[in-house]
């Protein structure tokens, strides 16, 4: 098993701790991230999860439990440490810029950093060819669609080189081509360079793609598993206001229909595919 690069143990956190009357953001919440994994956490509006993130980069601190990442525990005295070693990418993409130019913004972390100007040339070319940028080092940054936004924040994150990657709802403003952009960046970031990710979403097309989706409800922990896994539990993640994934959905309806599907696909590759057997059989 991987090594773990962030947990939660046990972990309370309440706004206004000296008001009885408001229950805990975040309730005994308890997870482990290993290094290289993608982890999903979804929830509804107010469920906890920017807590949870506010927590994870020592933000804030648990009223009860505790937060353990890189190998620390997360305190005073760590908090500096564990931060330098997480890239944070936010939902608001209009809200993350400092630099003129796409250029000037991924440097900025670096040149705050005091990283030697031949290195920074460097990361900065490096991190926006891993998100697909290289040909908008000049630009801009408010010229750009909401998609090219958010992976020159991505860049701009791992141009610090950091361990964990973690997005609250990055994709959640953007349109469905923004989005998959977004999406595709993630993925091929973890192929090429094995980072460790948490993302936090709404969407659960992109929480599909995750190795593992934990579901928040209210403050607490409520499922944790692979995709499959969650996915199976259908019912209880539409009764949370949770969207299913379109192909899930469309497997649901043709399933009532009378089509004889083996199961409800996470992916449309996988539906189209079970239907064509199942007809070129016929
Ligand atoms: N700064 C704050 N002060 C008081 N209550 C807050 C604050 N931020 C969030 N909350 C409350 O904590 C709960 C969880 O919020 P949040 O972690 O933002 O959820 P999510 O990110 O899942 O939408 C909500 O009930 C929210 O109203
Ligand atoms: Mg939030």
């Amino acid at each position: 098993m991987n090594s773990i690069i962030l947990s939660f143990q046990h972990v309370t956190f309440t706004y206004t701790p000296e008001d009885e009357t408001v229950a805990p953001a975040v309730k005994d919440v308890s997870l482990a991230v290993h290094d290289g994994e993608w982890l999903a956490i979804v929830g509804h509006n107010g469920s906890g999860k920017s807590t949870m993130v506010k927590l994870m980069n020592g933000l804030l601190f648990p009223g009860e439990g505790s937060v353990a990442a890189m190998g620390m525990d997360m305190n005073e005295e760590t908090l500096w440490d564990i931060r330098s070693q997480m890239g944070m990418v936010f939902q608001n993409p209009d809200n993350q810029f400092v630099g003129a130019t796409v250029q000037d913004d991924v440097a900025f972390a670096l040149e705050n950093n005091g990283v030697p100007h031949a290195e920074m040339v460097k990361r900065v070319k490096e991190s926006l060819a891993h998100v697909k940028m290289s040909d908008y080092l000049d630009h801009e940054p408010h010229h750009l669609s909401g998609g090219q936004k958010q992976r020159v924040a991505i860049a701009g994150a791992l141009a610090l080189r950091p361990r964990l990657l973690i997005l609250d709802e990055a994709t959640s403003m953007l349109d469905p081509q923004g989005r998959m952009e977004v999406i595709e960046t993630i993925q091929a970031l973890r192929e090429s360079t094995g980072l460790t990710v948490i993302s936090i979403t709404h969407d659960l097309e992109e929480a599909a793609l995750a190795d593992r989706i934990l579901v928040m409800n209210v403050g607490e922990k409520i499922m944790e598993g692979p995709p499959e896994t969650v996915f199976a539990e259908g019912n209880r993640l539409v009764e949370l206001g949770l969207d299913l994934p379109f192909a899930m959905r469309v497997s649901h309806l043709l399933q009532e229909a009378g089509v004889p599907l083996g199961k409800a696909h996470m992916s449309e590759e996988g539906l189209v595919e079970e239907l064509w057997t199942f007809y070129s059989k016929k």
